[in-house]
C-alpha cells in the first residue's frame, strides 16, 4: 500500500477550537473568525467538564456561540466530553487551534499540544490574539458583570445581554 503524501491526509481541512466558552467572548471570535479562514471548516466545540462548575450551561454556552458565529458559514458548533483527540479522530479533524494572549499562556499550551501531538498526532496551530484582547479571559468578564461593571466592548452584544439578565435576577 502506498502512504499518502504528507498534507494530503485530510479532504476536507478541518479544525476544531476546543474550550470551556463560559462564556464566549470577543478575544474567542478574533481567533474563531481568523481560524474559519484558514480552512475548509471550523468546528468549535465546548468542553463538557464536569468537574468544573460553570455560570451557563452547555446548552447555553452552544447557543450563545450559535448566534454569535452565525456570519461565518464554514463554523460548526459542536460539543464533547472527554479527550480532545478522540474528538479529533472521530470528526477527521487534522488540528485543533488555540489562541495565545501572552507568554503566560504559552507553557501550558505547549505542553498540551505536544501531548495531544503524540497522544494521536493531532497538530496544535497557535495564534497570537488581537492585543486589543490580550488581558481578556471569561472568568474576568463574569467577575466584572456580576458586580455591574460594563463588559460591552468585550463581549458579543448576545452575550452581554445574557450576562445583565443573571446578574438582575441574582439581585
Ligand atoms: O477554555 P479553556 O477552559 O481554557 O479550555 C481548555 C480545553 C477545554 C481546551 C482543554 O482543557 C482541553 O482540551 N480539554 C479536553 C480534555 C483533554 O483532551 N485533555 C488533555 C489535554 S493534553
Amino acid at each position: 500500500m502506498t502512504s499518502m503524501p504528507p498534507g494530503t491526509a485530510h479532504t476536507v481541512r478541518r479544525a476544531i477550537c476546543p474550550g470551556s466558552f463560559d462564556p464566549v467572548t470577543n478575544g474567542h471570535l478574533d481567533i474563531i473568525g481568523r481560524a474559519a479562514d484558514l480552512y475548509d471548516e471550523l468546528i468549535v466545540a465546548v468542553f463538557v467538564n464536569q468537574s468544573k462548575s460553570s455560570l451557563f450551561s452547555v446548552d447555553e454556552r452552544r447557543e450563545l456561540l450559535e448566534e454569535a458565529t452565525a456570519p461565518y458559514g464554514n463554523v460548526r458548533i459542536a460539543s464533547f466530553e472527554g479527550l480532545v483527540v478522540d474528538y479529533c479522530k472521530a470528526n477527521d479533524i487534522a488540528v485543533i487551534v488555540k489562541g495565545l494572549r501572552a507568554v503566560s499562556d504559552f507553557d501550558y499550551e505547549l505542553q498540551m499540544a505536544q501531548m495531544n501531538r503524540g497522544l494521536a498526532g493531532v497538530d496544535t496551530l497557535f495564534m497570537p490574539t488581537n492585543p486589543e484582547y490580550s488581558f481578556l479571559a471569561s472568568s474576568l468578564v463574569k467577575e466584572i458583570a456580576k458586580w455591574g461593571g460594563d463588559v460591552s466592548r468585550l463581549v458579543p452584544q448576545n452575550v452581554l445581554k445574557r450576562l445583565n439578565e443573571r446578574a438582575s435576577a441574582s439581585k
